[in-house]
């Protein structure tokens, strides 16, 4: 299959294979491991605009750009137009290579706040807030929306063409609905029906694990790009692996250089969150190292039961095969 380069703005994206924003989980350290397995671009978990505006730490510390995980969209949610367009300039500023706007989320909290796929209820509103933004920077912004609120108020094409018309560079489609949460098949046709109805690039987010599912969602909705979420937990190395299936490269993926990348991941996280603040992604990120390894259950309950992370880390070293990769401890 014949690889295509990703252009948004003066942004190129390739491989066209990007890391989905997963709240929680696309944290610096996460996006710079995906990048080194072969994701052409990373997203920032979905950052709160007021939040920012209110100078809250942790929020902030999202906002911070390694040189190596370039490009990189910082995702932004929130539905005062005059506050997104503050974040967005902030995170301009810190270095972000594109702001994308959350359109899509549909967990209570933020629902609750009126953002997130909310605003697909509000097409005025969101034409007001990708409009403000556009206005206030220079680097692109995209927008990641669901199919609408329900299958009976699927409304994505018509909101698809305002955003469009508002100056969104692209727009990305998670083919379900709010009430459909994450359950239920993607329907990836209907992100072949965004593709013709829009002249920018559509990305099609859902279900894809495999170099199998890449082509397929190339194959069915004509889609610029293809994200990848839940399929590069514990396998930040599957975007190189589908490179390298689908003969876009000719690199390879070997258990020798899987483990230098988790290697690198852990020792990411144990800079970027300090003492006990490892303790979470670490017990996460392990938990889905060891799925399917023999004895994995067994690890993943003791490393439950520990709270230092100097422990935690000799065990990874061990069961993992992970020794004399200098795990740093800081
Ligand atoms: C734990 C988790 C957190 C997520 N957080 C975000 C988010 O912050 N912003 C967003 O636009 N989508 C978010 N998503 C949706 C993903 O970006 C993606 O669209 C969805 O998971 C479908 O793709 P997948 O099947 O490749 O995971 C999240 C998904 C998961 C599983």
């Amino acid at each position: 299959m014949e690889l295509k380069k990703l252009i948004i703005g003066s942004v190129v994206v390739s491989p066209p294979l990007i890391l989905a924003p997963m709240a929680g989980i696309t944290n610096g350290p996460f996006r710079r491991v995906c990048r080194l397995g072969g994701a052409g671009s990373s997203s920032t978990e979905m950052i709160s605009a007021k939040a920012l505006k209110h100078g809250d730490r942790r929020t902030r510390e999202m906002a911070d750009f390694a040189r190596e995980e370039h490009p990189v969209a910082a995702q932004i949610f929130g539905r005062d137009p005059e506050e997104m367009a503050l974040a967005a300039a902030f995170l301009e500023d810190r270095g972000a290579d594109i702001i994308d706007i959350n359109m899509g989320c549909p967990v209570k909290k933020v629902l609750k706040s009126g953002s997130g796929v909310q605003l697909m209820r509000e097409p005025d509103r969101a034409s007001a807030i990708v409009s403000r933004v556009v206005r206030s920077i220079s680097v692109p912004v995209t927008v990641k929306i669901r199919l609408g609120w329900t299958d009976d108020e699927s409304n994505y094409i018509r909101l698809g063409k305002i955003l469009q018309d508002e100056g969104a560079s692209a727009v990305t489609l998670h083919p379900r609905t709010r009430t459909q949460g994450f359950s239920g098949r993607a329907r990836w046709e209907c992100i072949g029906h965004l593709k013709e109805s829009l002249t920018i690039p559509v990305l099609g987010s859902g279900d894809v694990v495999d170099a199998g599912g890449v082509k397929e969602m190339f194959r069915i909705t004509g889609c610029d790009a293809v994200m990848i979420g839940r399929g590069a937990l514990g396998k930040p190395w599957i975007f190189r692996q589908i490179s390298s299936d689908l003969e876009w490269t000719g690199e390879t993926v070997d258990t020798a250089w899987c483990r230098d990348l988790m290697a690198i991941h852990i020792s990411l996280l144990l800079e970027a969150f300090p003492g006990r603040r490892s303790v979470g992604q670490l017990r996460k990120h392990l938990a889905w190292y060891t799925k399917g390894y023999p004895n994995g259950s067994s690890f993943r309950r003791e490393v439950n039961r520990i709270d230092d992370p100097g422990e935690i880390v000799k065990m990874a070293e061990a069961f993992l095969g992970l020794e004399g990769k200098s795990l740093s401890i800081q």
